[in-house]
């Protein structure tokens, strides 16, 4: 499974970058709009510091209209920005006509706002390189998020669609634990929640063990030999 940063903020996919876990960035409007940067800047530095580490990193650059026709023009735009770039289209009936428009250019596309199995159905059925379910934002309303992307996984098995699922939206470890136990291809994380899967309290707890007991043995043959 892939893991993604969800963020505009350069500082952040510079430090996760360096660990080598990174394949790639979703932005959205909201994300770019809190960093108060130019957008087609934002994107190409995203995609500048992501190709220091990786060639097979994707950036999703999300559009703006509403109808087909300008989110095209939007996209042809974007995917000059650099060759990793992907277009993301709102899981509308118009989105879904841009990402047919757009294949036809092989201008790949992350349908996002997902919300059910048949718009990831249509989804995959348009051509769609990516679909994002949002699960954290199901789970706020009360819905179960996962099981959402249990669904899909199932209905892309059955037909054998190449469309990639892209667990949005993620609030916390869990979801990516069940994001990776369900099959997904990818999940976009906050850099807060990146930064928690390298934790855990025991790792924590039995290092600080390690290097105590390294230091003690060692001062005690400092000691021997000065004896
Ligand atoms: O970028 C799409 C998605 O990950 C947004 O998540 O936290 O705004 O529900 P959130």
């Amino acid at each position: 499974m892939e893991i993604y940063l969800d963020t505009g903020n350069v500082d952040e996919i510079r430090k996760a970058a360096e660990t080598g876990m990174l394949s790639g960035v979703t932005t959205n409007p909201t994300l770019i709009a809190k960093e108060g940067r130019d957008f087609k800047q934002v994107i190409t530095e995203i995609a500048r510091i992501l190709e220091r580490h990786t060639q097979s990193f994707t950036v999703s650059a999300e559009t703006h209209s509403t109808d087909a026709d300008g989110m095209v023009k939007e996209g042809i735009e974007y995917a000059k920005y650099h060759k990793n770039v992907i277009v993301k289209v709102p899981m509308t009936r118009d989105g879904i006509i841009a990402v047919q428009q757009l294949g036809k250019r092989k201008i790949r596309c992350n349908v996002t706002l997902c919300f059910s199995p048949n718009q990831a159905l249509l989804a995959a059925k348009a051509g769609a390189y990516i679909v994002s379910p949002f699960v954290g934002r199901i789970d706020d309303h009360g819905g179960e998020g996962m099981e959402l992307i249990e669904q899909i996984r199932e209905i892309y098995d059955n037909y054998e669609f190449a469309t990639k699922i892209l667990v949005a939206s993620v609030r916390h470890p869990g979801h990516v634990r069940d994001a990776a136990l369900l099959g997904a291809d990818i999940v976009t994380l906050p850099a807060t929640v990146f930064e928690q899967l390298f934790a855990h309290p025991l790792t924590d707890k039995g290092l600080e063990k390690f290097l105590a007991d390294y230091r003690k043995s060692q001062a005690a043959l400092e000691q021997g030999k000065r004896a």
